[in-house]
Parts: C-alpha cells; structure tokens; sequence
C-alpha cells in the first residue's frame, strides 16, 4: 500500500458528493430532486401508482407490527406472571443488578476479539453479555456531560440526577432514598458485592448518603449500621478493608481511631477478612447474615494479576454465587426475596490507567459473573431479573490507533495484548519495590536491565523495547506514572487508542437477562430510568424512604439529635458555594491554560 497516499483521493469527486446530497435530501424532505422533473407521460403515472401502492403496503405493515407486538406483549405478562395487570411485577422475587464500572461499548469489541484470538474462536463467537444486550444508557449528571461514578450511582440507586462527586443526595444537599434501602424496610435481604473497595463510589451510593464521595471513612461507618434507618445491608463482599480500621494500625487509612469491623461486630455482623473465611461460607450453604467480608486493605488484585496468585482472594464469579446461594437461603421461607448490587469495579481502573490488556481480563470476569447470575436465575424456583449496565465509559478507548502522521493502518493486534502476562499496574507497583529495596543501590545500567528483562518482556510480553522507553520507565515525566508508561507501551504494541485517564461521555449499553424481563429499558435510556426500572421491578416507594431520611436532618450515630448542630451535618460537610452543581460549564480557556503539574494518575474515579 502506498504509504502517503492521502484517504481522501479514495473517496467519490466532489461532484458525486453534490449528487448524493440532493438525492438524500429529496429523500428526507419529500421534495424531488432537480433533475427528475421531465415529462408526465405514461412512466409519470406509473411512477405515482407505484408510490401510493407502497404508502398503503407500509402503512398495512405498520398496523399488523404493532397490533402483533401488542398481542405479544401481553402474551409475555401473562407467561412470566411477575409483570401483573397494570404492569406492575408481582409475587415473591429476587432483583440483581450488576453495574460493569467504565466498561463502553469498545471494551466489548475489544474482548471479544482479544477472546476469539487467544482461544481459536470463530469470527462469531461472542461473550454471554453480547447474547442479553437490550438497550442503552446516557449517562450524564446534572452539573457535566462526563459523569463521575457517583452520579452515576446516584441515577440508579435513588433515580435522581446529581452532581459528580455525590453520594445519594440530591444537588440541594439533601440525602434521597435509595432502592436498597427501600428493599430492607420492604423486608428484602441486601448484598453489594464489588471488586474495589466497599465504600467506594458506587456501594456507597446503595447503603450511604454523603455529600462527597471521598468522605468514605463516614460511608464505612453508615455501611455497618450507623445511618438514620439503622442497618441496611446484610451482605457485603469486596476490598476497602483499611477504612475500617483504626488509624493505630498499619493497615488502616482512616482519619481517626475508630475501629468500625469492631462496631460491625456489634451490630451483628459476621466479619471474615480472607480466602479461609470465604472458603469456610462453603459456597454460601454455611453462612448467617448479616456478613462483612472484606478481602483486601483496598481494591482485590485485577483478574490478569489475581490468576496467578493462588486463589488468595476470590473471583467475582466465586462471590457473585456465594452470595447469591447465602441471600436465596436467607429467603427461602420468607415472603420477599433480596435485592443485590455486583459490580465488577476495576474495569474502569484498567480505563483510568489506559491498560487494554488488565481490561479484556476485567471484562471477560464480568462476563462469567453475569453467566454466573444467568445460571442462578434459571434454576432458581423464586422469578428473578438481572440488569447490567454501566455507570459510564471510562478512558475513551478506540480499538484502533494512528501511530504515525502518515496514512493510518486498519487494524488492531489483539495477540499483542495476550503476550501480558499481567496488568501495567503490577508491572509498576514491582518496579517501586525493587527501586527501594534490592536494586535501590544498582547502577543505572542494572536497573535498566531489570526494567527491560523482568517487567517489559517477563511480565508485559514486549521484546522489542527502545532505549528510550526504558529509560521513560525509569526516569517518567513528572506528570506521569511508570505505570502509566508500561500501560502505553502496550497499548500502541496492540494499536489500541485512548482518549483520557477519566471518563467519557459516550452511552452505555443495558444487559437484562432477558427483554421480557426488563421490557421497560429497551431502547435508548437516560440513566435515571435505569434506577426507576429497579424500584419499579420490586414495588418499591423510594419517595417515603426519601421523606424518612429527610426527617433525620439532626441525626446523629450516638443517637443523641440535637438541633444545635447544622442540618444534614451527617452527610459530612457540604460543597463549597462556589461548587456548580447544576448546569454546565463553559471554555475557559483550558485549552492553552492547564498545564499538567501533578500526575492525575486515576486518583478520581
Ligand atoms: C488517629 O486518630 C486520632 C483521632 O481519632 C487522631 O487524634 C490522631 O492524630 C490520628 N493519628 C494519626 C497518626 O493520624
Ligand atoms: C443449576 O442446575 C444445574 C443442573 O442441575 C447444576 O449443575 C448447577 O450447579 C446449578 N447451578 C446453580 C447456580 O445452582
Ligand atoms: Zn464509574
Ligand atoms: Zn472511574
């Protein structure tokens, strides 16, 4: 191929765009186009015959579509029998919902190539998720077009949209009632089972209220009992572990000495902290709620990484069936069945760090949790939905890359990304451990090597580093990572773009396990229907949940209220005035003015 060759000398003379423009548009408004108008003999009167028999043929199609999707909606309600008359669900039934953190439409493309590559699949070999897509998700929140995760987690637990940063309370800094909690006082059983930590953005939004998303120490706390409705969870599984320890001990990264696993204890819970407690849950069959299960001080290793390390911490897929086994036994005789939140949380880190080959494997482990959830649906006597969507597309990710000025190639390697035998981010964290310990005394030209030999082409794959990647490795930019440069270097390997070390704008798609199921959310949706769908499905009144903790705003965890104190001081200290909360920001001259002086390095997510 002529490599300088431009794009456009392929594409149709300027001519021909002119023509195809009039006839598109004659198509559009109806108007004909120019140069059809000639005689009106026999070919005219042909021509009008034909055009008013296909008017009538469309307009029959028409009627017999919808009068046939109308018989057979109400064909499905009356087999499913948990969407009663009035649309409205009814009898006992168990509500999964999955939330598949910053994964956009590309991560599926992206691991579904990288899967039919590495295991010798057919072209039309697509992941389980691919088999239940029913619509789409927009995603911002009320103040930007790019959503954070707690927005985003605010549409689906109280179905309101809020600024970037809230934790379930609406932008006049008052807390709204989430589908969790409406669940509990329901009497429904609870779970959140995520792979980051517990009081991160998205659990946090389902079982806590807080003005922003990093007051997580107070998210901790309302997590295990202290909130104004008094405990509402009776399940949680995942990492977070050091915002419930005291700060006296090392592992902890709380503000003050608080030990909450003690004030969990208190409030009932049993409280496991690795791979023996889990084991001794027996797959779900041993367990007694309510359960905190805290597996790692911050986020479980990603799945590229956590292969490897001997089963220490549990997949999603094992947590995503233990708790569904604990919460339907905890069920069985009762008359409400559970309401659980999964999140496979890190595929928006792998975004944020712009490493394709840590996402495919965040991906795919999402996709067996959701089989996972499928298999469970199915055998299960009591009816059940699950619904999977994202919060919002994280990194802008392309399945294509111009590495060059000169013409673009059509491709993307996915066999590049399989040489990783783990994520940028382990590469990075062993590169910080060997630069302070062993090799922290080594020349220059040893550290060299050990970048080259053990992290790029033991860990990472890449045989073929320059001189000059290495040496970014070692010596970053100030506004970057290592690891943000070993996540580079695979990437243009594979020929896989990224927009951003955040998030992006693009819509979302929506998962169900079956339309029927979750008729109302297919299509094109807004964010908030999403969390309406979720109150809807279990009948539940969100609102008076709302007005209960709006009468709580002189709530305090000791239970001493007072008015002294400010209104909603349990929400921990609201915005500053000057944050915008509501409508969107405008240039200001960003483009030229920001300068990079601090690595974002995926601190917000
Ligand atoms: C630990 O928390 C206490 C308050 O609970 C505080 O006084 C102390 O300074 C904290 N210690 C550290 C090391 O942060
Ligand atoms: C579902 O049923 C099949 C067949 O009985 C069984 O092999 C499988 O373990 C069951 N799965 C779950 C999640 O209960
Ligand atoms: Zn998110
Ligand atoms: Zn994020």
């Amino acid at each position: 191929m002529a490599g300088d060759e431009p794009l456009l000398a392929a594409r149709p003379s300027s001519e021909h765009s002119i023509q195809y423009a009039e006839e598109e548009n004659s198509l559009l408004t109806g108007a004909r186009a120019p140069h059809r108008q000639t005689r009106r003999g026999w070919a005219f009167w042909r021509e009008v015959g034909v055009f008013a028999w296909a008017i009538i043929a469309t307009i029959l199609v028409i009627v017999l579509a919808v009068v046939y999707q109308h018989e057979s909606a109400k064909g499905h309600h009356e087999s499913r029998n948990n969407w009663g008359p009035g649309g409205k669900p009814t009898g006992k039934r168990n509500l999964i919902f999955m939330v598949s953190d910053g994964m956009g439409p590309t991560s599926l493309s992206m691991t579904r190539s990288y899967r039919q590559h590495t295991e010798g699949l057919p072209i039309d070999d697509v992941l389980v998720l691919d088999k239940h897509h029913i619509g789409n998700s927009r995603t911002r929140s009320s103040n930007s077009l790019v959503t954070d995760s707690a927005a985003g987690a605010t549409a689906f637990s109280c179905g309101f949209k809020s600024y970037n940063e809230a934790i379930s309370v609406t932008p006049n800094h008052s807390p709204c009632g989430t589908v969790l909690e409406a669940a509990h006082l329901a009497g429904y059983k609870t779970g959140l089972v995520v792979t980051t930590r517990l009081t991160d953005a998205t659990p946090a939004c389902f079982a806590a209220h807080a003005s922003l998303r990093r007051y997580e120490d107070s998210i901790a706390e309302q997590e295990v009992g202290e909130h104004p409705l008094g405990r509402v969870v009776d399940l949680m599984m995942g990492g977070g572990r050091c915002h419930f320890l005291p700060n006296t001990t090392d592992d902890s990264c709380r503000g003050d000495d608080r030990d909450i696993v003690e004030v969990a204890s208190k409030n009932g819970f049993n409280y496991l902290s690795d791979r023996a407690g889990f084991d001794s849950l027996n797959g779900g069959t041993d367990a007694k709620l309510p359960l905190l299960a805290l597996f790692a001080d911050k986020d479980i290793p990603y799945e590229v990484d956590r292969r490897y390390q001997n089963d220490k911490y549990p997949s999603l897929e094992e947590m995503t069936r233990t708790a569904l086994t604990i919460l339907s036994e905890a069920t069985r005789d009762s008359e409400q069945g559970f309401f659980i939140m999964i999140e496979g949380s890190r595929i928006d880190h792998a975004g944020h760090g712009n490493d394709p080959a840590a996402q495919v494997h965040e991906v795919m482990a999402y996709d067996r949790a959701f089989a996972a959830v499928l298999e469970f649906l199915e055998n299960d006597t009591t009816p059940g939905v699950v619904v999977s969507t994202s919060d919002h597309e994280t990194g802008g990710l392309a399945a294509a890359r111009q590495l060059h000025k000169s013409y673009p190639e059509y491709l993307w390697l996915p066999g590049e990304l399989a040489k990783s035998k783990h994520s940028s981010e382990y590469a990075g964290a062993k590169l910080t451990e060997y630069l302070s310990g062993t090799g922290k005394d080594d020349k220059e030209s040893k550290q060299r090597d050990y970048i080259r030999k053990t992290l790029l082409e033991e860990d990472l794959g890449i045989t073929d580093a320059t001189d000059e990647e290495v040496e970014s490795v070692l010596h970053p930019d100030p506004q970057v990572s290592p690891t943000y440069v070993f996540a580079d270097i695979v990437s243009r390997r594979a020929q896989i773009g990224w927009s951003t070390h955040g998030h992006s704008a693009v819509d979302v798609n929506i998962y169900a396990s079956s339309s029927q199921d979750a008729w109302p959310l297919m299509g094109n949706h807004e964010n908030i229907e999403v969390g309406h769908f979720l109150a809807d499905y279990l009948d539940l009144d969100v609102g008076a949940v709302t007005k209960r903790l709006q009468a709580s705003s002189y709530w305090t965890a000791s239970g001493e209220e007072t008015t002294d104190q400010e209104k909603y001081s349990w929400l921990g200290n609201p915005v500053g005035s000057d944050v915008r909360l509501e409508g969107l920001d405008t240039y200001h001259g960003d483009f030229r003015k920001r300068s990079t002086d601090e690595c974002g390095c995926g601190e917000l997510h």
